[in-house]
């Protein structure tokens, strides 16, 4: 709890313009949470982009797109606080407390770390080992009760859990034991072309992932180029992953049930399919575009932005730190 509202955290890598697979996996939810429940915080964690080499020029171009970008999906800033991670040193320094509670075996059960170190076998560092510290650091020192996230981040949900509850074993209440929030569809979408993988933003094919700034001609042509099957039938099955995951993502826009899309769809092809499919799309992020694009414009505002919510987060964060220094044993600071 923060100020008497329930607290919920939430963060996106800066590594890339997000995807389609991002906003209906997370963003779209944020933009759902009632305010008047929630003190919200997103942050841009521009620190985790860095477990992969980033060319520095190009990060802080893309971290400050993806702060455009919340804002510009519906993200009120002046009623979140949306921040950069690298602009509260209390991340790192909790997460450097937090190490001390968490275990080389736990860390070596991450599903995550082995897929990354596969992907990047030249540089596989102690970031990326620990990156789910640096998450649950993120997480604790808002005191969440909520973390609106898709289903590939929940193994990290539930290791920020165990280390919380093996903290407030040996301390007494110290953090506020986060719960996972995943929205009732578009909790994973998949990859346009082998859609049994995760659409993610680091894929080769452009093909594979929309991403949220591709203009309306690119998108209706990736969606043109979905892989379906030799089939002819819309159905939605999981042995049609690909025709599930265009139905998935009509009905996590469109709001409507599966059974719903798959009655409206009856009688019409695969071409027709792709074709609304990739319409939906389209008009769901017309508006977003928009927006961002006049925000881009406005820099003063944008700095404002950065600048006032980087004190916010920096105040709520400080406040949880320093109970965690004084109980691990540190020194008070004289004032
Ligand atoms: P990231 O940047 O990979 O993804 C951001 C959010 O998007 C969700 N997501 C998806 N949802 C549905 N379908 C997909 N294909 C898809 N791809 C991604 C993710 O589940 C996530 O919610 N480690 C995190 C960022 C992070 C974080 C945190 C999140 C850092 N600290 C604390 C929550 C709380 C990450 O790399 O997400």
């Amino acid at each position: 709890m923060i100020d008497g509202k329930k607290s919920l955290f939430s963060g996106m890598q800066a590594t890339g313009t997000i995807t389609l697979g991002n906003y209906l996996g997370a963003l779209k939810n944020w933009v759902n949470i009632d305010q008047n429940e929630y003190k919200c915080f997103y942050s841009v964690v521009d620190m985790h982009s860095i477990t992969v080499r980033q060319d520095p020029a190009e990060l802080r171009k893309r971290a400050r797109s993806l702060f455009a970008l919340y804002i510009a999906a519906g993200l009120d800033p002046e009623e979140n606080c949306i921040y950069y991670q690298s602009h509260v040193s209390a991340h790192a320094e909790l997460m450097w407390i937090l190490n001390c509670f968490t275990y080389m075996g736990e860390m070596n059960r991450m599903t995550q770390f082995k897929d990354k170190s596969k992907k990047h076998p030249e540089n596989i560092n102690t970031g990326l080992f620990t990156y789910p510290v640096l998450m649950a650091a993120d997480i604790l020192l808002y005191q969440s009760d909520v973390v609106p996230v898709g289903i590939d981040q929940m193994q990290h949900l539930e290791i920020t859990r165990d280390i919380a509850e093996r903290f407030n074993h040996i301390y007494g209440d110290v953090f506020t034991i986060p719960e996972a929030y995943l929205g009732k569809t578009g909790t994973k979408i998949m990859s346009l072309q082998e859609p049994t993988k995760k659409m993610s933003k680091s894929d080769e094919n452009a093909n594979a992932h929309i991403l949220l700034l591709d203009e309306p001609d690119v998108i209706m042509r990736k969606f043109k180029k979905a892989v379906t099957d030799s089939d002819a039938c819309i159905a939605y099955s999981e042995d049609k992953p690909g025709v599930k995951n265009l139905i998935d993502i009509y009905c996590a826009i469109s709001g409507k049930k599966t059974q719903e899309a798959v009655a409206e769809f009856e009688g019409k092809g695969y071409g027709d399919l792709k074709k609304i499919v990739g319409e939906t799309v389209v008009e769901e992020l017309r508006p977003i575009q928009e927006r961002y694009n006049d925000l881009m414009k406005n820099k003063d505002y944008l700095n404002q932005m950065i600048k006032d919510n980087g004190e916010k987060a920096n105040y709520y964060a400080t406040k949880t730190l320093r109970k965690v220094q004084h109980k691990v044993g540190f020194p008070d600071r004289i004032r």
